[in-house]
């Protein structure tokens, strides 16, 4: 691997055509096959080892509208995607792409802002590989959000849903972020979910929302990740909800699945920002992003203090070990 500019893509063959003008360049990278070996990661935390002195122990995700738990990050060092090696970049509207270094409540950590949807054509593998570039730099909790429509009849548009567990859909279709050779340096070949979601550290939120006196707004759930882009008919959302999903969006699961598989411990919460049409005639508005953006940045400043909280717990439990 090079250190230069990133495209991208690893171990594929290069487009050499002159289209830096080319609006469409960055879905013609997304869309390229990638082939992300253990060198080509290490590489990836390396270059950003080599420029920061932050040692992350915690790796934070963002969600959509969600950048500013970033915010109270002090000491900060930021990476656009653009400018890591063979970094994929985000091309969705609402989301930025950059890396932020720093600390949170004396903690080191590492948090994206933006983060890779299958429905950019990047392959799941993709989506969820700077979970491994975490990973290679030390991280060992991996902190995430999103933005996920409601199909609990409970939850109200701007609650939280701190995720129990998840049901992969997209695996059920055969697809993981898993699949491919195993290399097990990260992890085993067939590794196991049934504690996908670190109970300690939910019932830590629980405890927290208590504090904040949000608890009548915080639940507890379980979600799934769609493709996308578009959002569910009704007969889908009506289906999942059988199944006992309780919040549908387009990410995290293959997050928390190469996350799980490297041993990291895992906590995650979805703030509600649209209410899923179980009817045909239901008086809830149809999905659209702006709402979800919109819903996300007037819901930040709870979810940011909400993750702050826990991640001081996490600190204090670190000293004492
Ligand atoms: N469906 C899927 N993804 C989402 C939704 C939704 O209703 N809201 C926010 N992300």
């Amino acid at each position: 691997m090079t250190g230069k500019k990133a495209n991208g893509s690893c171990n594929v063959a290069k487009n050499t055509s002159n289209d830096s003008d080319n609006e469409n360049r960055n879905v013609y990278y997304a869309m390229e096959k990638p082939t992300y070996a253990y060198d080509d990661i290490k590489a990836i935390a390396d270059y950003l080892m080599e420029r920061t002195p932050v040692r992350p122990k915690i790796g934070i995700i963002c969600g959509s509208g969600l950048n500013s738990l970033a915010d109270s990050i002090t000491n900060t060092q930021s990476f656009d995607y653009e400018n890591i090696p063979n970094f994929p970049v985000s091309t969705v509207e609402g989301h930025v792409g950059r890396m932020i270094f720093g600390y949170l409540e004396n903690m080191p950590v590492m948090a994206m802002q933006g983060r890779f949807h299958y429905y950019e054509g990047y392959p799941l593998a993709k989506c969820s590989m700077p979970v491994r570039v975490m990973k290679l730099m030390g991280v060992q909790y991996l902190m995430a959000t999103n933005a996920a429509g409601g199909l609990n009849p409970k939850y109200k548009v701007g609650d939280i849903m701190i995720m129990r567990d998840h049901i992969n859909m997209m695996g059920f279709a055969g697809n993981s972020p898993l699949q491919g050779p195993n290399d097990p340096r990260f992890g085993p070949r067939f590794p196991p979910m049934t504690n996908a979601y670190n109970a300690h550290l939910i019932s830590v939120a629980h405890k927290m929302a208590k504090e904040m006196g949000i608890s009548h707004e915080v639940h507890e759930g379980v979600y799934t990740c769609l493709g996308g882009p578009n959002y569910e008919t009704v007969a889908e959302l009506k289906m999942l909800r059988i199944l006992g999903v309780d919040a549908v969006g387009m990410s995290t699961v293959h997050e928390v699945i190469t996350a799980r598989h490297c041993d990291m411990t895992v906590f995650a919460f979805s703030l509600i920002t649209n209410i899923g049409a179980l009817e045909y005639d239901s008086s809830e508005d149809e999905a659209n992003h702006e709402e979800v953006v919109m819903v996300g940045k007037s819901r930040q400043s709870i979810c940011g203090q909400l993750m702050c909280r826990v991640i001081k717990e996490i600190a204090k439990e670190c000293q004492t070990k």
